[in-house]
């Protein structure tokens, strides 16, 4: 593309991101994004090695994945601190943390894009509200959106505030045991053994959906790694780099990979364009089919294999969705959290880019908030 048409403040960030967006013509996914769940490497790409004694096989299975010598764990070139572990979980466990993101995080006291202009009464229990709804849509009708379908983000533990991007020690609540312990050996098997789970956001994508351009840098300690789980239909991501400009490097994010970003890679900027279908061209990949072997669950009524009724409902919000929970430490030890001005504002936060929906229009206010984000 020639520069004399790139539109004012455009730079490589942007203009791929735009490119991975764009419906018509659609973009080009079959060269040029680095896939790590294929044999044929890019040469950026390289093996981790990963501490395969700091979480025992009985950790790994209680957390619901393959022991850590099994795992297929990456890194690239240019990017120290960032890895990504290609589906790490044992059958059936995928449906488990898809189910959890559906039915039972959503709940309150967790909070949710759907509680900023609907009452406590109105989003009380997302799911059976929804669940009738869901399982009659007929694919490729056009019906009215669930409010589970309406569903863009969940916070928890300490629920990041999207206006002021920050977190608050008033706005606390449990972090979910079970997703606490999972990140907790995951950090554990990537040489970070203190890690302590303390925010979640869950992000819900469908296929028109998008993640501007952005650094998670709202934390307090960003020496502590975030981690990113994945289910569902794939997606493209792109990582750059420290500077906003930096031309970015796109990956397919498929089921059940894992993503993270620690080091000097924690503040790099990223963004996610597009949402695809995932690989195989199933309507739902097959490691979200696997059920849970038997002697894998444990005696944790909690994980107990979901009934098959609520995995019906699963799959069919799966079929053009994807899930996306990130884990955060916010604070290190010994830190505590800063003594804020009236305004609110923390010195050195930047605005977070929104979630993006085709169909809603939030392409103004996104537009303001990605300029005000260039600058320094
Ligand atoms: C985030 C994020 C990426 C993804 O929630 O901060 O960058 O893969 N998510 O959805
Ligand atoms: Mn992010």
């Amino acid at each position: 593309m020639a520069a004399a048409l790139l539109e004012q403040g455009e730079d490589a960030f942007r203009r791929l991101f735009k490119y991975y967006k764009r419906r018509q013509p659609p973009p080009d996914l079959s060269g040029g994004i680095v896939d790590f769940s294929r044999a044929q490497q890019n040469c950026k790409v390289l093996i981790t090695p990963l501490n395969v004694t700091s979480i025992s096989d009985q950790e790994a299975r209680k957390a619901g994945l393959q022991p850590v010598c099994k795992w297929k764990a990456y890194g690239l070139d240019d990017y120290p601190g960032f890895m990504f572990i290609s589906d790490p979980f044992l059958p059936g466990w995928q449906r488990y943390w898809a189910k959890q993101c559906l039915k039972i995080y959503p709940r309150k006291p967790n909070v949710c894009n759907l509680d900023l202009h609907m009452s406590r009464d109105e989003t009380t229990d997302l799911w059976e509200q929804s669940r009738e709804q869901l399982r009659l849509k007929v694919p490729g009708k056009r019906e009215a959106k669930s409010l589970l379908e309406k569903l863009r983000w969940v916070t928890l533990g300490y629920h990041y505030n999207w206006e002021t991007k920050k977190y608050s020690p008033d706005h606390f609540t449990a972090f979910p045991t079970d997703l606490a312990y999972l990140s907790e050996q995951v950090a554990a098997a990537c040489g970070f053994q203190q890690f302590k789970a303390e925010a979640g956001i869950l992000n819900y994508y469908h296929f028109d959906s998008s993640l501007g351009i952005h650094v998670d840098e709202s934390e307090i300690d960003c020496s502590k790694p975030l981690l990113s789980f994945s289910f569902g239909q794939s997606a493209v991501f792109l990582l750059g780099g420290l500077k906003r400009q930096d031309p970015p490097l796109p990956m397919f994010i498929h089921s059940g990979d894992i993503v993270i970003m620690s080091g000097r890679s924690r503040l790099f900027y990223h963004a996610v364009p597009r949402i695809v279908p995932n690989p195989e061209g199933r309507a739902i990949p097959s490691c979200l089919e696997n059920v849970m072997a038997r002697d894998s669950c444990s005696a944790d009524t909690s994980y107990q294999q979901s009934d098959e009724g609520d995995w019906e409902i699963c799959m069919k919000y799966l079929q053009n969705s994807r899930i996306n929970m990130t884990v955060r430490q916010v604070v290190g030890v010994g830190q505590s959290f800063p003594i804020t001005s009236e305004t609110g504002k923390v010195a050195g936060s930047q605005p977070y880019s929104y979630h993006q929906d085709a169909e809603e229009d939030h392409e103004h206010k996104r537009q303001k908030l990605e300029t005000a984000t260039e600058s320094p």
